[in-house]
């Protein structure tokens, strides 16, 4: 682990042992819609605070964007967080959110981290370090065969049901088991650790990703080139696959990977 490792550990398990002591709080999480299907909760605003001070305390001068209250979108080193990733989860009391954490420098992710506090799962990479599940490092699958694969397709109000719909019938047809868990980081941190094969969403926020794209890359597998100028901005698609099926992927859904 190098300094930058630990202490984005250090932060991200620190939010995440708040998340899951609201969680399992007697009284649960109230939430509310900031738009269909859009779940917030007090939770969200109260760890994307402890974030902003952490990393204010921590690296003085870098900048914040987080899902909740905004923030720069530029700055040579700039930190992208995501409270709750899975808050409809969270709020509906399904055990499967987590936070994400990113580090971009000069517009190019340097470390990422995403925290599960339910199962206690630390998924962490840093440029050229490798990424790493709970210490133990991690890899892409070596499935090949479409008909053994297992691909998420993500969803969210921002785009037509169709486009949706179409993703998840090309999957199915071409042979792939079609799962959908409701946290964008998380699907996209089970392709890093070969627990499925790909993970595609037609639509994602900067905050979903930032904390979980190096880790595909460093387990030696495949994303599409989400930091394209306005990605941060207003988001993108996002595709990542394992490196066996990474051309049967990038065909199906039509986004190209690098
Ligand atoms: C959402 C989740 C979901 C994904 C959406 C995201 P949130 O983030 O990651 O799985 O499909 O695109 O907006 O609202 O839980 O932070």
């Amino acid at each position: 682990m190098t300094p930058l490792m630990t202490a984005i550990e250090e932060i991200v398990r620190a939010a995440g042992s708040r998340m899951h002591a609201a969680f399992t709080a007697t009284d649960k999480p109230a939430y509310s819609l900031k738009g269909r299907q859009d779940y917030l909760t007090a939770t969200d605003g109260a760890i994307e605070e402890f974030v902003r001070a952490q990393i204010e305390a921590r690296f003085p001068g870098d900048k914040v964007l987080g899902e909740e209250g905004g923030g720069s979108v530029d700055g040579k080193r700039l930190w992208i967080v995501d409270p709750i990733d899975g808050t409809a989860n969270f709020a509906r009391q399904i055990p499967h959110f987590c936070i994400s954490l990113g580090l971009l420098v000069d517009g190019r992710l340097e470390a990422g981290a995403l925290y599960e506090p339910m199962q206690d799962e630390l998924f962490i990479a840093q440029r050229g370090k490798g990424a790493w599940l709970n210490g133990v490092r991690m890899q892409v699958s070596s499935v090949s065969d479409v008909g053994a694969s297992t691909v998420e397709v993500g969803w969210s109000t921002r785009i037509p049901v169709q486009t949706y719909l179409d993703m998840v019938g090309r999957a199915a047809h071409a042979g792939c088991s079609v799962r959908r868990a409701g946290s964008g980081a998380l699907g996209l941190a089970y392709v890093a650790a070969g627990r499925i094969e790909a993970y595609a969403e037609a639509h994602i926020n900067a905050w979903d990703v930032a904390g979980a794209l190096l880790l595909i890359t460093e387990a030696g597998g495949h994303v599409n080139d989400f930091w394209t100028p306005g990605g941060i901005e207003n988001g993108n698609p996002v595709l990542a696959s394992n490196a066996a099926l990474a051309a049967t992927m990038q065909e199906l859904f039509g986004t190209p990977l690098v």
